[in-house]
């Protein structure tokens, strides 16, 4: 890890012209190269109302020019959260690498026609699951357990799934993503790109 705090910076002349590109490289390295179990894991903090935050990580599925999505329950504490608030903060924990991006963004959720066409692509006990459990409330273990027992026997192997209602994507579009470089006696790359109310992304340099 040292060789590569020492070997590899990030410049300026580096950068993508957009931040979805530059992170798509970077996600591509982290892929390939980063030794890391999940790279697409990545750490989402939102505020309620009263700005209280709170943070739990969620697997990316999908990014593009439009943003990062990740899917989840419509009733869990983040999604009520980002009902009353949907400012929103991602981070990719690239630690092997010495590598971290956080994005800041707003998150709206997805189509219901883009949320059914990822659900289909679920294995099918991860669709009974997303039936079974209303997700952040408090559950017994056994409750749980007899939940996807009963829909197991409704919906075996080989029978569709409906999507639930309460289960679909979040689509955050991105408002700043620092891409964050670690270097040698803690001079580390911090680079910013920032959007511009014309659409363009503008890039600073923030102090480590
Ligand atoms: C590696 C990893 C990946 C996860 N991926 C997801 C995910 O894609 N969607 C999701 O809703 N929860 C995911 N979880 C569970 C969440 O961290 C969290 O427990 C759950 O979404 C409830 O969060 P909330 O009560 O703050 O809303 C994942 C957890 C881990 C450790």
């Amino acid at each position: 890890m040292r060789q590569q705090y020492r070997a590899e910076g990030l410049a300026e002349d580096d950068l993508a012209a957009t931040p979805v590109a530059q992170f798509a490289r970077w996600f591509r390295q982290a892929a390939t190269e980063g030794r890391l179990f999940e790279p697409n894991a990545m750490i989402v903090a939102t505020a309620d109302a009263e700005g209280r935050p709170s943070s739990r990580t969620v697997l990316l599925k999908h990014f593009d020019e439009q943003g990062f999505v990740f899917y989840t329950n419509y009733d869990s504490r983040k999604a009520r959260d980002l009902a009353a608030n949907p400012y929103v903060s991602l981070l990719f924990p690239w630690h092997p690498m010495a590598r971290q991006v956080i994005i800041t963004g707003v998150a709206r959720r997805t189509g219901r026609d883009e949320t059914a066409a990822y659900f289909r692509t679920r294995p099918h006990g991860s669709q009974l699951g997303a039936w079974a459990s209303a997700q952040s409330s408090v559950v017994a273990r056994a409750d749980l357990d007899a939940a996807y027992a009963d829909l197991a026997a409704r919906y075996p192997e080989g029978e569709q799934v409906p999507v639930p209602p309460h289960w679909g994507g979040f689509r955050v579009a991105p408002r700043t993503v620092e891409f964050w470089q670690g270097r040698e006696n803690r001079l580390h790359d911090r680079l910013r790109y920032v959007a511009q109310p014309d659409g363009s992304w503008r890039v600073e340099r923030l102090a480590p």
